[in-house]
This record gives C-alpha cells, structure tokens and sequence, in this order.
C-alpha cells in the first residue's frame, strides 16, 4: 500500500476501501504517512466526499489509533454532550455538574477554543488553581467523587484525529461533514461513554451556516455512536445570535455560576434544562428532575466539589479585564439582530480567544452584552461592554462588530428563532 495511491482512489471520486483506510490512518499515527500527502487526502475528501460506510471505517481506524477508556465499573450509568462549538457556548459548565447531581456519572472530556469560538477548557481555567490536564486514575477519581469531571483528553485517545484535526486547522480541510463526524465520535467512541448528547449548532456563528448541513452532520453523528453501542442523540440548536450575555472565559464562567445558583440568562437556562433532559433519558434516568436539581443546590453543590478536586478554589474571585469600553445602539427600535459570528471574533480579538494552538489567553477578556434580539433599545445606550487587557485591541474589536447589528423602527414585525430547532 501507498500513500499516492490512496489519495488518487479519492482524488478520482472513487470509494476507499477498508484496507486503505485503516492502512493511511495507522501509517499517518505512526508518521510514514507525511502531513502533505494526509493534506491532500484530507482535501480529496472535502471535495468528494465519502459513503457512510467509508465514514464508519474511517471513524473505527481513528478509534483504533489508541487507546478507550472504560467506566464500566462505575455505579452509575454514564452520559456525555458534545457541542459543536459556538459564541457564549458555556453549557457544558453548569451541564455537568446538573446532570451528575440527578445521577448519572459525567465524563466530560473537552477541548480548548481556536478561532472565534471558545473552549470549555480556557473557561475554567480562569478559575484559580484549576486542572485541565488529569492523568486516567485522577480522572475516575474525580468522577467518582464528584459525579463529573472536564478535563483534557489524554494524549492516549484518537491520536489520529489529534495530528489529522490539527493539519486540517491549516489547510483549509475543516469544514467537512465525514471528517468532523469522524473527528468528533472517535473520540467520543474511545471516551467510553454510555450515552452521548450532541448539540448541533447551525447559524453564523457555528460550522454548520444552515438546517440541512446540520442535519446531515447530525444524523452522520448520531449513526456513527448508535452503530458503536452508545446510545447516541442530536439536538439542533440556534447559533445565529451568542449564547446567554457574556463571551468570553472568566465572563461565561460567572454566568455559569449565576445558572447553578438558580438564576442566569433565560436562553443558557432552556438549554441546559433541554439537554440535561436529553443526557438523563439516554442514561435511563427519565424520572429525575433537571429542574429541581437547579432550584435546590444539589447541583451547585456537584460544581464545588469537582472543581475544588481540580485543584480550583469555587471560592476565588475571578479575573477582570484592566480595560473596558462600551459599543452602544445606533438607534431606537427593536434589536433584531446581534450577530454571533462578529461576536466571537470580536471577544478572540480581545484576547479571550487564541489564533495558533500555542498562544495564550486572556482569561479576563471578552464581551458582555446588554440586549438580545427582540429587546427595546434606545440609540445611544449601552449595547456592548468589550473587556480586555489590551486596549490597543479596542479598535480591531469594534471592526469586527461593523454591521453586526441591526435595529428596525417601532412596529417592525420581528420574528424569533426558536433556540431548539430540532431533534
Ligand atoms: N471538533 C472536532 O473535534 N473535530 C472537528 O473536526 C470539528 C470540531
């Protein structure tokens, strides 16, 4: 077997076959494969696509590259979410600890933000003192003490989905249904999980820009983990407008609390509700009540516990932005629009977010917003809080917002989108 030939099957629209699957994704993990010939197959696939059953073999060689973990001998059933990604995406924070706090055992493994989306894992790490990085014997610990646990995923697990997702992060090759499937469930497969959500994001802010793209990612999603043993769900969800009111690291973990103390933005409170119901009735626990588990602390008290087990103080006082500066509405009327996109990018430009995988972030960065979509607003008023520690930033930030807002006269008929789009 060789490499040229594998990316000519592909190249010439035809199908790969097993052996050639599992021959270029063992030979690339092993490094006689080269990142420009990986390159060039990663963009025959975006360009011509690949069957279920070549997305399936792709998915079990990337499994197959290293090692899965196993929770079977918790004492409780476990259940999982994977977001695709999005601006304000803070869920998983105030996700996990709910849903341990009703009964299943969560084994979060998360990843860091690159590019105009955030990552669960520079969020916490504006919590002083707090671990991403956990060896496997820490990480059963935490969930057996805590109920749930976020981590890092270990060096150990789809290490060819770790150079292959890298790669594709510099070459164009992201945006590809087979290969985000596959990315995604592998390591989801080789997590070991029970059950798994997903939170198929469509709008500007997100992968997928429209209902059928995230369709089809989810129910590729979706067969991959059935097919696997794990009982596997999608929800489609709005990204067109950020999550909640805040983007950014220390900003989301703040809101995340205000959640968990029974509060917080009422669209970050549906959702999380929605998918702790989605995660409960896959893990078999149908009758326990998100809701009530918010309302009496129980999973406020899950929070404390797991990130105190990480090393993080629930106590500590988050990190601020040295400077702040307000963006206000250009005129009166009903917000209609606040752009997601233009959003993230501004928060990455001020520092929350990082443009190369080794850069670091500002934990006190990001954008705060002071309206929605549907809102009355005033010309003039405060719309936008941007937070940094580099106020050279503002001006960048502010060109990312150009035309990321509008706002229709009185009477305007204005429409919402519905946050759950599907299932
Ligand atoms: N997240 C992943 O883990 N992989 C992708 O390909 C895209 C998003």
């Amino acid at each position: 077997m060789d490499a040229v030939s594998v990316i000519r099957t592909k190249r010439d629209r035809g199908r790969l076959d097993d052996a050639q699957i599992d021959w270029v994704l063992a030979a690339y993990t092993r490094g006689e494969v080269a990142d420009e010939q990986m390159s060039a197959l990663a963009m025959a696939i975006l360009l011509n696509g690949m069957d279920r059953a070549e997305i399936a073999r792709w998915t079990a060689a990337m499994i197959a590259s290293g090692e899965r973990m196993d929770f079977s001998a918790l004492p409780r059933p476990t259940a999982d979410k994977h977001s695709t990604g999005g601006v304000g995406d803070k869920i998983t924070l105030p996700l996990a600890p709910l849903v341990a706090a009703c009964g299943a055992a969560v084994p979060q493994l998360s990843g860091r933000g690159l590019g105009h989306t955030g990552g669960t894992l520079d969020k916490l790490e504006s919590i002083p003192g707090w671990r991403a990085l956990l060896s496997n014997d820490e990480m059963l610990g935490v969930l057996r003490d805590a109920g749930a646990v976020i981590c890092a995923a270990g060096d150990g697990l789809a290490p060819a989905d770790k150079k292959l997702y890298a790669l594709r992060d510099v070459t164009g090759t992201v945006e590809s249904i087979p290969l985000i499937a596959s990315s995604i469930m592998s390591k989801k497969i080789a997590e070991g999980t029970g059950s798994l959500v997903l939170d198929v994001k469509v709008g500007s802010g997100a992968f997928m820009k429209n209902l059928a793209d995230a369709r089809e990612l989810a129910s590729t999603m979706v067969g991959l983990g059935t097919d696997h043993g794990v009982r596997t769900v999608a929800l489609l969800t709005d990204m067109s407008t950020p999550l909640g009111l805040t983007a950014g690291n220390a900003l989301e973990v703040r809101e995340s609390v205000e959640v968990l103390a029974g509060g917080g933005p009422s669209d970050v409170v549906e959702l999380t509700l929605a998918l702790a119901r989605e995660m409960l009735d896959a893990a078999g626990l149908e009758h326990a009540d998100p809701a009530k588990a918010l309302a009496d602390g129980s999973a406020m008290d899950v929070w404390r516990r797991m990130i105190t087990a990480q090393g993080g103080d629930p106590d500590a006082t988050l990190p601020t932005a040295r400077e702040t500066e307000t963006v206000t509405a250009p005129a009166s009327g009903v917000l209609t629009r606040l752009d997601a996109y233009a959003v993230g990018v501004a928060a990455w430009r001020l520092g929350a977010g990082r443009a190369r995988k080794e850069d670091p972030v500002q934990a006190g960065a990001g954008v705060e917003l002071h309206a929605k979509p549907g809102d009355t607003v005033t010309a003039g008023q405060p719309l936008l809080t941007l937070h940094t520690d580099t106020p050279e930033k503002f001006a960048y930030a502010r060109q990312a917002l150009e035309g990321a807002v509008d706002v229709a006269g009185e009477g305007t008929g204005f429409e919402p989108v519905p946050l759950i789009l599907g299932r």
